[in-house]
């Protein structure tokens, strides 16, 4: 199956507007692995995925992220200040959802939960995770620090807090895979914590 350009137009990821870019597409993106990726991921996941469900998964998902070339494909990388979000696949309302993510360069975003596991790969860029630990009153203090670079990866179980930062001078590219699509998340602003410590 040959699907063309069908990943769509980015779309904000946590609350900055992102450019109106539909990715052109000079070398086609062969997206059926990646739907066989997600459909395979729905049936053992769903909602619960245990640790080292999401260990596989990130594993087999950096094979995928780093057989690719994106900036190829069309997908425009994140200028300075923007948060590109590319949808690559989904399994349905509920169910595990694949997405693009570039991130300007100094892009931060602040401590927050997704309610859901994610499955983070770096392809290229390099971008700080800080890991927190939830507090009182809706304060979290920081854990630890991991780094993700090209074929680095990251798992989240659904009640974990994390901040990033850009790192390097270039935009990152990251595959991330959300326990249920984005759009099936509260708000960005209610997921959202201070920091405390
Ligand atoms: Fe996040």
């Amino acid at each position: 199956m040959s699907i063309v350009g069908s990943a769509g137009k980015p779309a904000v990821r946590s609350g900055r507007l992102s450019s109106n870019v539909r990715p052109h597409t000079n070398t086609p993106l062969q997206l059926a692995p990646f739907h066989s990726f997600i459909q395979r991921l729905s049936l053992v996941s769903g909602q619960v995925c245990d640790s080292s469900t999401l260990a596989a998964a990130a594993d087999e998902l950096k094979s995928l992220a780093l057989a690719h070339d994106w900036v190829a494909i069309g997908f425009r990388a994140a200028q300075e200040t923007e948060e590109l979000l590319y949808p690559v696949a989904h399994a349905g309302a509920g169910m595990p959802a694949l997405y693009l993510v570039s991130d300007g360069v100094a892009v931060r975003s602040p401590p927050h939960a997704h309610g859901t596991w994610v499955v983070i790969v770096g392809i290229s860029g390099v971008e700080a995770n800080v890991i927190y630990a939830p507090g009182a009153r809706r304060a979290a203090t920081p854990v630890r620090t991991e780094r993700i670079g090209p074929g680095e990866t990251l798992t989240l179980g659904a009640e974990a807090i994390h901040a990033t930062h850009v790192l390097s001078a270039v935009p990152t590219y990251h595959l991330h895979v959300y326990g249920r699509p984005l759009h099936e998340l509260a708000p960005f602003g209610e997921r959202t914590f201070a920091v405390s410590g």
